[in-house]
């Protein structure tokens, strides 16, 4: 099999960069961050201006970490660990060798079929008076063009979709703009960041995933998340600053390239399954033989499949860089990672004790890249042995008293809650064995004894309303708030798979978004303002406590995951109705917050709505 990563380092090489060791998925000089998330965030002081003591043109592939996607695992191209390819020019070449080396990297080297390539590009912003990157667009069509294809330029691919011939596309910052904060509101002062041209792959109409997709009644375009398209990396031209009044040309021009190399894979082998891809494929064979069924086979069993294959990867790279299970920061997130896994393997059939046989099929894919993997393999399988021993002796134990406790006439909410604080017994758990013999949890009663064990045991905590909100304005303190209440109410109304899955606050609104399929009607949206409207107007108090992570592991309290946690986790409650992780600062009193009115519901990406809301 061709090895992508070692095509892209050469032919940067060749193109006189120096090939850099990935750095550690936890960053050696960043405390903002618990893992390294992208490609450039290592080499951020470079494009800042500080010379890099290789020189101005750098490449590698950098080993990634998002724990924000452990939720998302389970689809055919989220993972939580990746890798990053990436190229850098520090102020040295710019937009015409990097789009041409592109294409050259794609077409020649891989050899993708222009044809199914697609380009976007910046539409520029008066307001932020950055102009529109034509001379990108030109570049690809030329590019094309060399190849005999007459490629047209969409200007405005989300209203029209993509039109006879069109293969380059301009769109907004929200698409095509790149900083590590986002979007360039969003950034702070000092961030440098600049308009991008994006790269995708069709996997071709024909497989018909548009017309199957929640967006099926709107035009197909390659930034719509129907999955017909692939983004397979990311030329960021980083020239810009942003100021206390805009933004500022930085002191020089870089080029910042990111590709997943999973995804190149992916659309290498022209599936839109990244795990059939072939740095997946030893890995895979070896789960195939533990559970004696093969991937993909029976549809029940892809998903168990997709998690313990993403999360034994994420697992080994991150013992490697010298992670171990423990109940705080890196280590917290590892050792929910692998408690998933064996939850997952369970399901599979795979007998316990055997999820660290995976490691040596995944030492022996990535050993030539990574040599230092066959070195630490024996303390990677015994982490994860012993990690996974001690899980289990906490699963028997909680499920003989709460089998105990179910032939004792049924489940009070106070035994769920026992369970869960007394036995570390995973909360979703019980919930599956109690439902599996046909019965509920009763989850007002478990909130109620949670609250109660709350009050017990609030004597201790100080400093009452602080948190991390980068706004503390009063304003976005209530808004913080009526998040909290607006997720409950979202879960009554819609179901409990509602989750948070990204919230963005402003002194003049809230943003919310949520894991839910479909449209919300328009019933649906009264009744969770009802809802949010009444909980204001009951006047419920605030309260917190900080509860120790062994404590609380597994509670089910809904709450980011990605939020970096200390010994203990701070869980809000608001009356008897929320219950969440969080760091706040929150309002003492719902009463303070004024008219929950919603006045946005729409899609965000697949599986995902987002709603705008505001207090009046
Ligand atoms: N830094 C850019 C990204 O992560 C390339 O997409």
């Amino acid at each position: 099999m061709e090895d992508i990563r070692a095509v892209y380092l050469n032919f940067f090489a060749q193109r006189k960069h120096t090939i850099i060791a990935s750095a550690p998925l936890v960053p050696e000089n960043d405390s903002t961050t618990l893992f390294t998330g992208s490609g450039m965030q290592p080499i951020l002081p470079y494009l800042l201006g500080t010379p890099h003591p290789l020189g101005v043109r750098i490449t590698d592939s950098q080993k990634c970490f998002r724990a924000q996607d452990i939720e998302e695992i389970g689809d055919n191209r989220h993972t939580t660990f990746f890798e990053m390819l990436g190229n850098w020019s520090f102020g040295d070449y710019f937009k015409q060798e990097q789009i041409t080396w592109m294409w050259e990297f794609l077409t020649e080297e891989i050899r993708l079929d222009p044809k199914n390539l697609y380009f976007t590009c910046f539409r520029g912003n008066e307001n932020l008076d950055i102009p529109k990157d034509t001379q990108s667009a030109l570049l690809w069509q030329k590019l094309f063009l060399e190849t005999g294809i007459e490629a047209g330029i969409g200007e405005y691919p989300e209203r029209d979709g993509i039109r006879f011939g069109e293969k380059i596309f301009y769109y907004s910052e929200k698409k095509n703009w790149w900083s590590r904060s986002g979007v360039p509101e969003a950034m702070p002062e000092g961030e440098p960041g600049g308009p991008d041209t994006e790269m995708f792959w069709d996997f071709g109409a024909e497989r018909g995933l548009h017309e199957q997709s929640l967006w099926k009644d709107e035009p197909c375009h390659v930034n719509c998340d129907c999955g017909r398209f692939m983004e397979i990396g990311n030329n960021v031209f980083m020239e810009y600053k942003k100021t206390a009044n805009g933004f500022e040309k930085l002191a020089q021009k870089n080029v910042d390239f990111g590709g997943g190399l999973e995804r190149l894979i992916a659309a290498k082998g022209n599936n839109p399954d990244m795990f059939y891809g072939y740095i997946f494929d030893t890995l895979r064979h070896t789960i195939e033989e533990l559970a004696q069924k093969k991937y993909g086979e029976d549809e029940k069993y892809t998903y168990a499949f997709r998690v313990v294959m993403d999360h034994l990867r994420a697992t080994t790279f991150l013992i490697a860089d010298g992670v171990l299970p423990s109940n705080t920061d890196q280590g917290y997130v590892l050792r929910r990672l692998l408690r998933r896994a064996v939850r997952y393997a369970d399901m599979l059939d795979i007998k316990p004790q055997s999820l660290s046989l995976c490691v040596s099929a995944l030492v022996s894919e990535y050993k030539n890249a990574y040599s230092y993997l066959s070195e630490r393999e024996q303390d990677i399988t015994s982490v994860i042995d012993k990690e996974e021993s001690k899980f289990r002796e906490t699963l028997t134990r909680g499920m003989k008293e709460l089998e105990k406790r179910l032939s004792g006439g049924g489940l009070t909410g106070k035994d769920v809650f026992e369970l869960f604080s007394t036995y570390g017994f995973p909360l979703e758990m019980t919930e599956e064995i109690v439902k599996e013999k046909g019965g509920k949890i009763n989850e007002e009663e478990f909130r109620r004894e949670f609250v109660k064990h709350q009050e017990l045991s609030r004597a201790g905590s100080t400093g009452k309303f602080k948190g991390g909100l980068a706004d503390h304005s009063e304003m976005s303190v209530k808004y913080h708030t009526a998040t909290h209440l607006l997720q409950q109410a979202l879960r009554e109304v819609l179901g409990k798979h509602v989750f948070q899955k990204g919230s963005n606050i402003t002194p003049e609104r809230l943003r919310f978004d949520f894991s839910h399929s479909e449209k919300m009607t328009e019933e649906q949206k009264k009744k969770v303002e009802e809802i949010v409207n009444q909980k204001i107007a009951e006047k419920l108090t605030v309260t917190f406590e900080d509860v120790p992570l062994a404590e609380a592991e597994k509670l089910g309290a809904i709450g980011l995951f990605e939020e970096k946690y200390g010994d203990k986790v701070r869980v809000y409650t608001i009356g008897d109705f929320s219950l969440e992780f969080c760091g706040g600062p929150h309002v003492e009193n719902t009463g303070t917050l004024g008219h929950f009115k919603i006045i946005k519901e729409e899609a965000c990406s697949a599986g995902i709505r987002r709603i705008k809301a505001v207090l009046e």
